[in-house]
């Protein structure tokens, strides 16, 4: 059995993820899955009322329980400091070390993409986001705050461990999923220490690594390739903020958040599975937020469990819907939230 905790948050997070498990759940009758899905109300309502954003032992529970974890977003306006997302999102992704953010940016279909006369081989990549620490730390503090002399420091985290497993996965990945290339994206021109270290170490990675091509990017001008040719990637690794950034880019590409899945990963531990878009609380409980995100990330994580065919047939169904534009209206349907997902299901059942 696959045991899988179910966290909706915040915002469009409880309706793209009824999506997301209602697929699931077919995708369980129709290919004798056995999943076990068990529900989490944490989020911004639950810290408004309680206090509480990551419960006590949540963590040893999640190790100890589950096979998989699968999440919307968290992020909610009557918490201006994003709080309980940090410490519910971030938390997760710090506690149990879930150091590989896998973020795939891959066109479904020539329509969706803004960018002119693309096939989709051209825009089938995936980002090895570093995801345990960087920018994402928060060491840092103020100094005469609230004053004209205030001083604010964000220190940045490199560990040579941490910039080592995450390239080496990245080329691990390259290698068993008959990827070419691994293009390593940092700012080492300017960050003279941590990103002299992701330098170092992806050189010494590129060595062990030579049936790969190994390139690299300052990460501004990888951000202009990304749009002018973005057909040069197979996989990108960087740290922490740049794989924030440039996800949401690749997400551009794509067609838009909607559309974006992603995997916090430790291989052979309990992991994290979420759409790369936020709460969008402007959507929230309006029945228009895309769902196709939400139940590639379920698809996501069936793969993860290894249950590759169900996972490709879930792909599948979604191509579909898109091709005849059974969608919601952010990529030119005319559905809702609801609507868009039972579509998805049809074509499953269809097969
Ligand atoms: P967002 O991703 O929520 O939305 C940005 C824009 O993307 C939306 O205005 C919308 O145009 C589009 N979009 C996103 N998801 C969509 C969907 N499913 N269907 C259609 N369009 C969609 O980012 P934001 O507005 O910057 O942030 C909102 C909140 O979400 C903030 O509190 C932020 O911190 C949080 N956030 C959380 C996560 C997470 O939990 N993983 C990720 C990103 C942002
Ligand atoms: C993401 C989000 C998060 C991040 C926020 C909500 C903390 O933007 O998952 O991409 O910055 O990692
Ligand atoms: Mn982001």
């Amino acid at each position: 059995m696959k045991r899988i905790a179910v966290i909706p948050g915040d915002g469009i997070g409880p309706e793209v993820i009824a999506e997301a498990v209602e697929t699931l759940k077919l995708a369980q009758r129709l290919y004798h899955l056995d999943l076990d899905f068990t529900w989490f109300d944490w989020g911004a309502d639950k810290y408004l009322a309680s206090g509480t954003t990551l419960p006590e032992g949540a963590l040893s529970m999640l190790s100890a329980d589950f096979d998989a974890i699968l999440t919307g977003a968290f992020g909610d306006p009557r918490v201006p400091d994003n709080r309980h997302a940090a410490d519910i999102l971030l938390g997760m992704r710090m506690g149990l070390d879930l150091y590989i953010n896998l973020r795939p940016v891959k066109l479904l279909n020539r329509k969706l993409t803004p960018l002119r006369e693309r096939d989709l081989s051209d825009i089938n990549f995936v980002v090895f986001r570093e995801n345990t620490e960087g920018m994402y730390v928060f060491m840092g503090g103020n100094f005469k705050k609230g004053t004209p002399d205030e001083i604010a420091i964000q220190e940045e985290i490199n560990t040579r461990k941490g910039v080592e497993r995450i390239i080496t996965a990245a080329f691990e990945y390259a290698r068993e999923h008959g990827r070419r290339r691994v293009t390593m994206s940092d700012k080492s021109n300017v960050l003279t220490y941590g990103h002299d270290l992701w330098q170092r170490t992806f050189k010494e990675a590129a060595a062990r690594y030579s049936d790969i091509e190994a390139n690299h990017l300052y990460v501004d001008v990888l951000a202009m390739w990304m749009v002018l040719d973005p057909g040069r990637f197979d996989v990108i690794v960087t740290n922490n903020l740049f794989g924030d950034i440039v996800t949401d880019l690749g997400a551009g590409l794509q067609g838009g958040l909607g559309l974006a899945a992603s995997g916090n990963i430790n291989p052979g531990k309990v992991s994290l599975f979420e759409p790369v878009h936020g709460s969008a609380p402007q959507f929230a409980g309006k029945n228009v937020a895309n769902p196709i995100a939400a139940v590639l990330t379920a698809s996501m994580m069936l793969e993860y469990l290894g249950l590759n065919e169900p996972a490709r047939a879930i792909e599948s169904a979604v191509e579909r819907c898109v091709e005849e534009g059974l969608t919601t209206s952010d990529i030119g349907g005319a559905l809702g939230t609801k609507e868009a997902g039972d579509a998805i299901r049809r074509q499953l059942h269809a097969g």
